[in-house]
């Protein structure tokens, strides 16, 4: 088993700060939106296994966007994360956890963040050796004061929460002490990208550092 990638991993996140989670169904609109995200700022994307493209537009983007940390979410099973080894893939997300898929992806060294929402389950992460976890959905679970009341018994764990965050509120995430970063879609909407607004992407990514 392999912890050194997951050791590393907070401090990768803690980096971005802001991660945009992007869906994309075609290698063009993923290299546009990622060239808008870095103009305006961002240092990186969680690329969504949501589409058949999806691996695609990782690879497009990894060859073609210097100096960007590319990750791809939504990893749901084994196989996602074989299929992700070959790329060398920077991180890999999980909306939760499960053993099966912590231990392997130990094994496949890939840095994995999974995703929690209850307290029972970042007991099971902890006995699964993670101390790093996606808090998802963060709003509908409690956002803000699940994250507080969390501190107190889990003090040895950090958090990246992600679903239902905005420009209104990703501050106030960031700005408790057991939040590393934050993920979110609100600069890379499926709006956005149908419209092809780049310049719209770059500038909500550009008020992430107002
Ligand atoms: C997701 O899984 O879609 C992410 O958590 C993003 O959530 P959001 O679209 O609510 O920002």
């Amino acid at each position: 088993m392999n912890q050194a990638a997951a050791d590393s991993l907070p401090a990768l996140l803690g980096e971005m700060r802001v991660i945009p989670v992007l869906t994309v169904s075609s290698v063009a609109s993923g290299l546009a939106v990622c060239r808008a995200l870095k103009a305006g700022g961002i240092r990186g994307v969680e690329i969504t296994l949501r589409t058949p493209e999806a691996l695609d537009v990782i690879k497009a983007v990894q060859d073609q966007v210097d100096d960007f940390i590319v990750g791809a979410g939504t990893v749901k099973t084994v196989n996602d994360l074989r299929e992700l080894q070959s790329l060398n893939i920077a991180f890999a997300v999980s909306p939760g956890l499960t053993r099966r898929l912590s231990d392997r992806a130990f094994e496949l060294d890939i840095p994995l963040l999974p995703g929690v929402a209850t307290a029972s389950e970042v007991l099971a992460g902890l006995e699964a050796g993670r101390t790093f976890f996606k808090l998802f959905p963060a709003r509908a679970v409690g956002g803000l004061a699940l994250l507080k009341s969390l501190a107190a018994p889990f003090a040895e764990v950090e958090f990246c929460p992600t679903g239902g965050i905005g420009p209104d509120d990703f501050r106030d995430y960031l700005a408790l002490p057991n939040v590393v970063c934050v993920g979110g879609s609100w600069m890379v909407t499926s709006e956005l990208i149908g419209s092809e607004n780049w310049g719209e992407v770059e500038r909500l990514s550009r008020a992430c550092f107002d």
